[in-house]
């Protein structure tokens, strides 16, 4: 089946979809992204993808390039022509194409807009869930503003890929002082010893993500205890359960952290919980 690509006012066969190599993106990590779950063809959390992308496009000062009205409009066909059930969509914004030069470009210079759309295998995530999945922790050695959703992520490729050369399969970023910030992609949580369930505070040392949001409203909702507030690796190594959520994995257990056995080495069962709660909770577009 051909992929099409929304680029800037238009839908491309994929081959056809292309960025100028002038394009701030691809020159300085210039933009910003979002990512939506899609079930049954529908996006899940949009008003809150957007109500995070119009904040990440005015930290970044890159002009918003159409209403969210209209981007939900492009994301929507995006998944209809792509024929989507189960998958994601991507919406990417850079400041446009431009001569080289850090210096935002003039007001004439639009911003670059692609949206694409892929489907997802949910036998093989749900196979995936169901062993959990094991985890490595390594430096934090981002920038300050990570709680805007620029597309700059190479410290987060970097971590991603030294999870896999040592045979885990995602990596949880630890700060300065021993604290857990999130994953490469996704945010991290513990069950304490206690029954306490423990995600870091959101600020500028974290992405508040959507998914994270949705959580805390189904764990409050369950009558949960949850604590925002950092956590540290040893407490990690030590807690009743481990998981991350992000758009594409929901809440996907971690059984393994740099090799130390998570509870009794199964995905446990508030998150497996979560996990099968978590779309009453979501808003389906
Ligand atoms: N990543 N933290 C980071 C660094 C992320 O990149 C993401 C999402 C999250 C979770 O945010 P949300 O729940 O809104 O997806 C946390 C997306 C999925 C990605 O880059 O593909």
């Amino acid at each position: 089946m051909s992929r099409y690509a929304y680029v800037n006012g238009r839908y491309l066969p994929f081959r056809d979809a292309k960025i100028h190599i002038e394009d701030r993106g691809y020159q300085f990590a210039d933009g910003v992204y979002e990512v939506c779950e899609v079930r049954a063809g529908r996006l899940i959390d949009e008003r809150r993808h957007f109500e995070r992308l119009k904040r990440s496009l005015t930290e970044t000062r890159i002009r918003m390039p159409m209403s969210p009205r209209a981007l939900g409009v492009v994301l929507r066909e995006v998944v209809a022509r792509n024929r989507i059930g189960y998958g994601v969509v991507y919406l990417q914004i850079s400041r446009g194409v431009a001569r080289r030069d850090p210096a935002f470009p003039g007001p004439e210079v639009a911003p670059t807009v692609v949206a694409t759309a892929r489907p997802l295998n949910m036998m093989r995530n749900e196979a995936l869930a169901a062993r959990g999945i094991a985890v490595i922790s390594v430096p934090d050695n981002r920038w300050g503003r990570v709680d805007i959703k620029t597309v700059g992520l190479l410290p987060n490729v970097l971590a991603r890929q030294a999870a896999i050369d040592q045979g885990a399969r995602d990596a949880w970023f630890v700060d300065k002082d021993g604290i857990v910030t999130e994953a490469a992609s996704a945010n991290a949580w513990i069950v304490a010893p206690d029954g306490i369930l423990v995600t870091r505070h959101a600020d500028r040392a974290i992405l508040r993500g959507i998914t994270r949001a949705v959580v805390l409203d189904a764990v409050k909702a369950q009558g949960l205890t949850v604590a925002e507030r950092g956590f540290t690796l040893q407490e990690a190594y030590g807690a009743r359960e481990a998981f991350e959520t992000s758009a594409t994995q929901i809440v996907m257990p971690v059984v393994r952290i740099d090799g130390h056995t998570i509870g009794d080495g199964k995905p446990g069962p508030v998150a497996i919980a979560l996990r099968r709660e978590f779309h009453r909770y979501a808003e389906t577009g």
